[in-house]
């Protein structure tokens, strides 16, 4: 009998964090094709788009109607991200089923990002946890600039900590760790986690490695050395923050999957299916696909 493999949960941002960063506004049909699409290919938890000032960021406007006109699975995690209560009342108004708030160990980014500082953030977020809680919906808490920040060069996990510990006193489901610029190596990321792990135990914690400096990889295999089990990834390395110029994409789905199920790991997704969309998205955007492993592989794949 074969033995039953561990399970990574891996959270597909490819739709928010991806499509927020593009020059050009993705039309409704598109994203939620998209999401459609990478919920078939196994994907239970993503981020469908947010709920943000569209003068802020564009490109998530119209996220209403993709929530509203998508074809829902019911054991996904459908999640958008809120930032305030305004955000808060759409998303419950759009039945998704998980909100995120999102801060920053960093005061600078925060105030770049979300137009406040770190304790003004964190106050704003209470009551949109709070409600969100209320509605029986999920809440993730994300902490950016983990290890570096783009305007104030490196951050401590010293700094981290307090903020991750706020959110989880505000009642945060799970907390996720944002390196927004890619700067990390096992070398710091080690020790955030250590700092990090006892804090939040090791279930609710996620990490979210962006690939400036093409280390997200062998950050997320440290990660899954300390015991991590959820990842955040987004279809053909799509992505970076409009807010951290030079900030490139999220690790790829396809890489992570490649990388967790070589090592044993079950994701539950199908990989030849994800490269398929990997590359008609790359396709359809025009512009080059990210992921190593669908480059490598969409050739012979596609042949089958
Ligand atoms: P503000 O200007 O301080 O807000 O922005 P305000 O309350 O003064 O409102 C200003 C205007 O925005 C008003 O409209 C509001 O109605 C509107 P006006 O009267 O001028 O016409 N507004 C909204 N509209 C729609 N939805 C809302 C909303 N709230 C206010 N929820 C605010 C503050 C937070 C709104 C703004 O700074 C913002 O939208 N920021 C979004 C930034 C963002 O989305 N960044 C990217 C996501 S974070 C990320 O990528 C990092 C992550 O991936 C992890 C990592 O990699 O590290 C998560
Ligand atoms: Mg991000």
């Amino acid at each position: 009998m074969s033995e039953l493999k561990e399970r990574i949960r891996i959270v597909e941002v490819g739709p928010r964090d991806g499509l927020q960063n593009e020059p050009t506004p993705i039309p409704v049909a598109t994203r939620i094709a998209l999401i459609e699409d990478l919920v078939m290919a196994g994907i239970r938890h993503i981020e469908c788009g947010s709920f943000v000032s569209p003068k802020w960021v564009p490109q998530m406007a119209n996220t209403a109607e993709v929530c509203q006109q998508l074809s829902r699975q019911s054991d996904t995690i459908y999640s958008v991200l809120t930032p305030n209560m305004k955000g808060l009342e759409q998303a419950i108004e759009a039945q998704v089923n998980e909100v995120a708030v999102f801060g920053a160990a960093s005061e600078t980014f925060s105030q770049k990002n979300i137009n406040c500082t770190i304790a003004e953030s964190l106050q704003r977020f209470a009551p949109v946890v709070t409600q969100a809680k209320q509605q029986g919906l999920r809440v993730r808490g994300y902490v950016s600039c983990v290890v570096g920040c783009p305007y104030e060069g490196d951050i401590s996990p010293a700094q981290v900590a307090p903020v991750v510990e706020q959110l989880l006193d505000l009642g945060c489901d799970e907390i996720s760790l944002g390196d927004t610029i890619g700067i990390g190596t096992p070398s710091t990321v080690k020790p955030l986690l250590n700092l990090v792990i006892p804090i939040t135990g090791i279930g609710k914690l996620a990490v979210h490695f962006h690939n400036t400096y093409g280390q997200a990889l062998v950050n997320i295999y440290q990660a899954l050395n300390q015991g991590i089990r959820i990842v955040d990834s987004a279809i053909a390395g799509l992505g970076g923050c409009p807010y951290a110029k030079g900030a490139s994409g999220n690790v790829a789905t396809e890489d992570v999957t490649y990388l967790v199920e070589s090592l044993g790991f079950d994701t539950g997704l199908k990989l030849s299916k994800l490269i398929d969309i990997s590359q008609q998205l790359c396709d359809q955007l025009g512009r080059p696909n990210r992921s190593h492993v669908a480059q490598a592989l969409s050739t012979t794949l596609r042949k089958k």
